[in-house]
Order: C-alpha cells, then structure tokens, then sequence
C-alpha cells in the first residue's frame, strides 16, 4: 500500500474570512479544518477528501428508496481495524465500524492517535465509533478525525466495568441530557457535514429508552443502532449469524439495516450470503493483515474465528498453539493450499482446501 506522504501544507493563514460569498468562506473554512487535522494526523495526509455518497446516512436513504436493508459490521474493540474492516468490504457489507476509541486519550496523546486509529483510501464508508463522557473530548475528537471518517458514533452501549465506571458506554444510557448534549454540540458547528449515530442498549424499562431516543433524535443524532420505533433510520443489532438472519430480522424489526458484529467475525463473508466462512476470505485476511500490519496475537485470533466452523477442535488448537507469525503460516502452509495474491484462484475458493485430500487425489 501507498502510504508515501508528500503533502506540504503551509496554511498560515488564521485569518477569519469576512464579507464573502457564505459559501466560498464556509469552502474556505471547511479547507483550514482539513489542513488543522492534517496537523492532528499528519500520517493520513494522503487520505483523499470524503465522498458525500459514502456518508451512512446517505447510504440508509437511498437504500430506503430502494427498498433493500443496509448490511453494517459493527464495531469490536481490538477486531474490527484496517485490514478485517477491508476483508468485510469484498463481501457486501455496506458500512463498517471502526472499534471504539477513546476520546480522552486520543485528544491528548499522540501515540494513542498513531496507534488506534489506521486508514486509507479504500476504507469507506466508515464510522469511527468514541467513548467519550464529556462535550469539550467529543468536539476535539471530531475536529481531529472527521476528515478521515463518514460517521461518527457515540458508543453508549458498551457494559464493560472500566468503562461505566468512567462514565462512557452503557453509562451514558443514564444520561440522556449529556448525550443530547454532545450530539447538538456537534451538530451545531458542523451540521449535515458530520453524521452521527448512537449505539444504544435497551433500558429494563422500556419508557426510560424511548424518552432516551427521542431526546438523541431532537438533539439532531442522525440515526441509532438498536430497535425501536422512531423517526429517524434505525439500525437492528444482535444476532445476526447469516444473511437469512439478516432478512428475518429486517422482516420483524422493519428496521432500515442490520449490524452484525460476533457473526461477521466468525464469517466475514455472511452479507454475501456465505454460511460459512469462504476459504478466499482467509486468503485475503492473511494478504491484508501482513500488508497493512496487525499484531500477530490479532491476526490469529482473526483466524481462529474465521476457522472455527471449518475445522475441527484439534486442529483448532494447533492453530491457536502458534507462537509467532512465521510458525502461523507455516501451520496453514502444511495443511492447506493457501494461495497468495497473484496466484490463480487467490481469494476465490469456498472450501477448506487441505493438502492430504489434493494429494489423495493426485494418486487417483
Ligand atoms: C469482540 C467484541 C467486541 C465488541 N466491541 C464493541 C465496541 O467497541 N463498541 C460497541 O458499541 N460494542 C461492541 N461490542 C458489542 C457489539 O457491537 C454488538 O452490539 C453485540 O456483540 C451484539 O451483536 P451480535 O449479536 O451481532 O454480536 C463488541 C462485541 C464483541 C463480541
């Protein structure tokens, strides 16, 4: 992949611009914005403008018009990064998440902005989904990334302990005010520009999560993930595991997509109507991960998901036995006809293709 960077901004001009067309200064302004985040990121300088077509809600309208359900891999911390975001891409997915990011340490610390955030050209449409907890976080967050992003949601759904306890995730289905808040806040600097979504969880009383979404919907939040009956689109999330799931949810939920996350982990290619994970989409996991980098406990995790329906448990625990990338593929190499880009049939095959039963077949 092309990361080169030769980008040379020297935008010094601060200046408010006054007294011109509304719309060449708002051009203008929307430009300075861009050239601030490159200061922000400068490793995503070569990441081209976004496409106003790729922006989820968007996305949702036209299929809304065109009466089919949006198919979204939704957000994994840790799992859902540049290369498994691209495998889910060759197979229909619609819209993908980024894994929550938080915003506290992301707008303080540049490290955790080369480290959790990676992208490039061909990742799109993209949410990036936050963990957030207060207005001032959220706006610094969206000023540094929305030029790299479709969407942006707010993660109020996410129960692990840590979390909670810092007042992000589900802790924030407690707080409608603050959640408005942050969403108007937003809106209110950037409008249609930036679409934001919220990733809810249903309250044990159901009143308290209507009130909750209908308090998101006036603060101007473009569309949530969960079920309910609203104004705005809503994404169906839970227990997707193939692409009849995904109708029959659609069918009951009268939703306008679907969100799957464990489903899509163990079967990348389920929105394209796989029931199990297609052999080509190993291939290309291994061609992505190794291009454009993930740690090596990562990429076998992704793996072991990915196989866990086509082998069985002992050769399952080789796999996971593996201690290092080299030992990884020699693993695959000596059981299975892994091709690499460029060879025939790369990324095509469906089956398992186990080297004993080529070879088997070769005395034929
Ligand atoms: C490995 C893993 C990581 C997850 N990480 C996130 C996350 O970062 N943000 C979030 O809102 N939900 C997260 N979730 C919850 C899922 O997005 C989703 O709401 C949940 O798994 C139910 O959908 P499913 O039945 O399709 O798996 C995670 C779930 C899993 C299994």
């Amino acid at each position: 992949m092309n990361q080169t960077n030769n980008n040379n901004n020297n935008n010094n001009n601060n200046s408010v611009v006054t007294s011109i067309d509304p719309e060449i200064s708002n051009a203008l302004k929307e430009e300075q914005m861009q050239d601030q985040n490159n200061n922000f990121l400068p490793n995503l300088n070569f990441i081209k403008k976004r496409n106003i077509e790729d922006k989820p809600i968007n996305i949702i309208k036209r299929f809304q018009k065109e009466n089919k359900p949006v198919f979204i891999a939704g957000p994994m911390v840790r799992y859902s990064k540049l290369p498994f975001r691209q495998l889910v891409r060759d197979y229909k997915t619609d819209i993908v998440y980024s894994p929550m990011i938080l915003a506290r340490e992301f707008v303080r610390n540049e490290n955790a902005r080369l480290s959790d955030f990676t992208t490039n050209n061909f990742d799109r449409p993209l949410i990036v989904q936050v963990g957030v907890n207060n207005v001032t976080d959220l706006l610094r967050f969206v000023e540094m990334i929305h030029p790299f992003v479709d969407g942006i949601g707010i993660n109020c759904g996410c129960p692990i302990k840590e979390q909670v306890r810092e007042g992000i995730g589900a802790a924030l289905m407690s707080n409608k005010e603050l959640v408005s808040d942050m969403i108007y806040q937003v809106k209110k600097i950037y409008g249609d520009k930036i679409c934001i979504e919220t990733k809810i969880r249903v309250h044990d009383n159901i009143n308290e999560t209507i009130e909750f979404v209908k308090s998101v919907e006036n603060a101007g939040v473009d569309f949530i993930t969960v079920h309910e009956n609203v104004n705005i689109p809503v994404i169906a999330n839970g227990d997707c595991f193939s692409l009849k799931d995904a109708y029959d949810i659609i069918k009951y939920t009268k939703c306008d997509g679907v969100m799957a996350v464990r489903g899509i982990l163990n079967n990348p290619g389920l929105f394209a109507g796989f029931d199990k994970c297609p052999w080509g989409a190993i291939e290309k996991f291994w061609d992505y991960s190794t291009a454009y980098g993930l740690p090596f406990r990562l990429i076998q995790h992704h793996l072991s998901c990915m196989m866990e329906g086509l082998i069985d448990r002992k050769s399952l625990i080789g796999l996971n036995e593996t201690n290092d990338l080299i030992e990884l593929l020699e693993w695959f190499d000596s059981k299975y006809d892994l091709k690499r880009p460029g060879e025939e049939g790369f990324g095509e095959g469906i089956n398992v293709p186990i080297r004993e039963d080529r070879n088997n077949m070769a005395h034929l």
